[in-house]
């Protein structure tokens, strides 16, 4: 039987395959792998002695054919949970965000939304070949009619108040969004006192998604799970989840920080 509040160790197509019913979930937040890593940054007069890497994990470096063929497996398996008014939530970069558009659409979802993550704290551009890398996307995918978008709830969470201190029309706000990377107390560290994960996602952001599209007591599965920032704010907003992580390490971190409330120092 399908496990709530729970994380599973494995491959998110399996899993999602084995263990999720079909039309169960009402929300699925996905941060995949971008498949940027392996491609050294082509520095001008670099002293770094050697290549220069922003990122370089090994679940995230695919051959481009593997990494669409993916990325179309796992869409569709998102597909087959969600229920029929069920939003998806995908996290991208302008690596990422092509694949994805198209995988999606053809499975038959509807893009009703990029919303912009500005990152207020981003590394500057170092290769001076290109505009700084500051922004991030998610693509707001449905299912099919009938999804939901909680208007009046997130028009109250509006950071932008009135000059009378009230709630403001969604103007400028919504579609995009200003948050540093991930730092301070928020950052899940290791014992040697640096980031453990390369891409945790703030919190706020996951927020903003859980009020636009969820409500209490809905299901919400996040397939590419990493430190479990999605379970974090489950459990705040009193939604149900379920995470999938392929990485022991990542598994056990999650674990230690949802239920155990431990933040700091893990390995
Ligand atoms: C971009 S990170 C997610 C970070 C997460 N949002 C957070 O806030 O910590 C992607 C995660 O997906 C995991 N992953 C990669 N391939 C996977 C797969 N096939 N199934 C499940 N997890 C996978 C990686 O180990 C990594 O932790």
């Amino acid at each position: 039987m399908m496990k709530k509040n729970h994380i599973y160790l494995g491959d998110c197509v399996e899993i999602m395959e084995r263990e999720i019913d079909k039309d169960s979930i009402n929300l699925i937040y996905a941060d995949p792998p971008y498949n940027l890593s392996g491609k050294p940054l082509n520095l001008i007069n670099n002293k770094t002695g050697g290549a220069f890497y922003k990122m370089n994990e090994d679940w995230d470096t695919w051959n481009y054919d593997e990494y669409v063929k993916f990325t179309e497996r796992w869409i569709k398996k998102c597909w087959d949970i969600l229920k029929p008014n069920g939003s998806l939530y995908i996290s991208c970069t302008h690596h990422n965000l092509a694949e994805i558009v198209v995988e999606a659409k053809r499975i038959g979802f509807k893009l009703n939304n990029i919303i912009t993550w500005y990152k207020t704290n981003a590394m500057p551009s170092i290769t001076k070949r290109t505009f700084t890398h500051s922004t991030e996307f998610v693509c707001w995918f449905v299912k099919g009619k009938g999804w939901k978008y909680n208007y009046f709830q997130l028009k109250e969470w509006n950071p932008q108040k009135t000059k009378e201190g009230g709630s403001k029309q969604l103007r400028d706000f919504i579609h995009f969004i200003e948050l540093p990377i991930v730092q301070g107390q928020e950052r899940v560290k290791g014992l040697n006192g640096r980031a453990l994960h390369p891409t945790q996602k703030p919190e706020k952001l996951i927020e903003l998604i859980m009020m636009a599209s969820s409500d209490k007591n809905d299901l919400i599965l996040d397939p590419f799970f990493g430190t479990g920032t999605t379970g974090i704010v489950a459990s705040r907003l009193e939604r149900k989840w379920i995470g999938i992580e392929s990485n022991k390490k990542y598994f056990d971190v999650a674990n230690k920080r949802i239920f155990k409330k431990i933040r700091r120092n893990y390995v």
